[in-house]
């Protein structure tokens, strides 16, 4: 029998990753390169793909990173092209790169609900869909949805619905790619603390209020059977786990990684 932890790793996989300037999507990089994959990283901002490309050197890893909007369906499939032409075919993409802006429904303006649903949603479309024409036998997608999919939340409506566009479009997405053997599933995280998230004890200048911080961590924490926040390994744990050839018959599913703070 070969060795039953092979089932846990990507070898050799081609793996693009929107999103991998920080937090969750940075971390779901170095973890799938620490699982063997050959990692393609990408974000909106240079700045923050340097640092994820010295954090990967440091571990002994050498992604290739590269700027991209996803908000420009177009630079998406330019990059899709240009990772099948330099690598020969693309194996995994997740889906990281996203936005939210805090702001009551009543106050929230047309071009606030146009970037959120641009980025989140369409963001995760054009890459489902460009990845999904190159995808053969045995590939996969993971998008992030959100924790928020299951509850009303007050202040952040525009990004509620664009995870529930997320979650929505990876059923289909896993409905029409299935007969081509390509997976599609979601990861619907609790509180991470990352960049995003941040917004809650950060003032506009960038500075921490860490009474307010560590009051929002035990707030969160409360909510968890385990008493304890996520962190962006878990969730990149998770999203490993879902590429890796052991989720081979896991398709059109909201894994929620939140340590049991909603249960559905
Ligand atoms: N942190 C949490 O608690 C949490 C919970 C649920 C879901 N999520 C989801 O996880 C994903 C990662 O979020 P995070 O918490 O790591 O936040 P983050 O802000 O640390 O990371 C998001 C990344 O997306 C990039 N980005 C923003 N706009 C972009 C664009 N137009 N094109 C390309 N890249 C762009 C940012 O530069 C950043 O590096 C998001 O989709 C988020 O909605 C996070």
């Amino acid at each position: 029998m070969a060795d039953i932890t092979d089932n846990f790793r990507v070898t050799s996989k081609v793996a693009l990753i929107t999103g991998a300037g920080g937090g969750i999507g940075r971390e779901t990089g170095l973890v799938l390169a620490a699982a063997g994959a050959q990692v393609i990283a990408t974000d909106i901002h240079a700045d923050g793909l340097r640092e994820t490309g010295a954090l990967a050197a440091q571990q002994g890893y050498s992604p290739t990173t590269r700027v991209l909007d996803v908000s420009d369906p177009a630079a998406i499939h330019a990059t899709v092209d240009t990772v099948v032409a330099d690598f020969g075919r693309l194996d995994i993409l997740v889906n990281a790169a996203g936005v939210m802006i805090m702001r009551d429904a009543l106050d929230v303006t047309p071009e606030e609900l146009d970037t959120v649903l641009r980025i989140n949603v369409g963001g995760t479309f054009f890459a489902c869909q460009a990845a999904g024409r190159v995808m053969s036998s045995g590939a996969c997608i993971v998008n992030l949805s959100s924790g928020i999919i299951d509850r009303a939340s007050r202040g952040r409506i525009t990004y509620a619905i664009s995870k529930g566009g997320v979650t929505q479009l990876t059923r289909t997405f896993a409905l029409e790619l299935g007969a081509a053997g390509v997976r599609v599933n979601a990861i619907a995280p609790g509180w991470v603390e990352t960049g995003m998230t941040g917004q809650h004890f950060t003032d506009a200048d960038g500075t921490v209020d860490h009474d307010k911080r560590a009051d929002y961590v035990t707030m969160m924490a409360s909510a968890s059977p385990l008493a304890r926040v996520g962190t962006t390994r878990d969730i990149a744990l998770a999203a490993l786990t879902l590429c890796a050839p052991a989720s081979s018959f896991v398709t059109g599913q909201v894994v929620r990684i939140n340590g049991g703070s909603a249960m559905a």
